[in-house]
């Protein structure tokens, strides 16, 4: 019986990938998977998948483990057990804008995001009404075309932002990526899934 992980596309299955090779697993077999989207090694199945199927696998059980960024867990909120964080895909929550200064502010914001569920959370908190306006990717365009005045998106080296001439003018909050679990395969796959587990916890984190 092997163990099932799910990873998200990506920049995070980079990062994980470089992760897990410090730990001395051997990840051969996924350097040059191509465009295969399932791979086996000598003690694991990977299937790589976007954030959010990641976490519909796992959900269903077709994943064990899943490695997944925190935006997608507090977005989708899926019933899984959040294990831990980890020490990559380490980025956050903004509220960013046009730099415009002495422009008065509309009386009632327009607000593109990939994250409609976390924004709305994040302006009920600030009692401030706002329209939302769902976008799939590439939201620093809203703002630049008049489609928004504003967007709620995750940041990371603050590029894309810097590059499109966009501001953050608040920080929500900082995510990390995560590893999450299938509930029952916790339970049935114990033996298997604990040392590794124990594996990749981060060592700062049981000192
Ligand atoms: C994410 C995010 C920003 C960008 C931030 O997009 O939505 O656009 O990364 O990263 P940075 O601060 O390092 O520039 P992603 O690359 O996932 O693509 P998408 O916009 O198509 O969703």
């Amino acid at each position: 019986m092997k163990i099932c992980i799910a990873l998200t596309k990506g920049r995070l299955e980079e990062q994980f990938l470089n992760y897990f090779r410090t730990l001395s697993y051997n990840i051969d077999p996924l350097v040059n998977k191509g465009r295969k989207l399932s791979v086996e090694t000598e003690n694991f199945q990977f299937i790589f998948a976007k954030g959010v199927d990641v976490a519909t696998y796992v959900e269903h059980g077709i994943a064990d483990i899943g490695i997944i960024g925190e935006d997608i867990l507090l977005e989708y909120q899926p019933d899984v057990y959040n294990l831990l964080p980890l020490p990559f895909g380490k980025c956050r929550f903004s509220l960013a804008e046009q730099e415009k200064k002495g422009v008065k502010r509309k009386q009632k914001r327009t607000i593109a995001t990939k994250y409609p569920n976390v924004t709305t959370d994040f302006f009920r908190k600030k009692g401030e009404s706002v329209d939302i306006v769902k976008l799939e990717g590439s939201v620093e365009l809203a703002p630049l075309l008049g489609l928004a005045d504003a967007i709620v998106d995750i940041v990371e080296t603050g590029t894309t932002l810097r590059e499109n001439g966009l501001i953050v003018t608040e920080d929500i909050h900082w995510i990390s990526a995560r590893c999450i679990a299938n509930r029952s395969s916790l339970k049935i796959k114990r033996e298997l899934i604990t040392p590794l587990i124990e594996a990749i916890v981060p060592k700062e984190e049981i000192r």
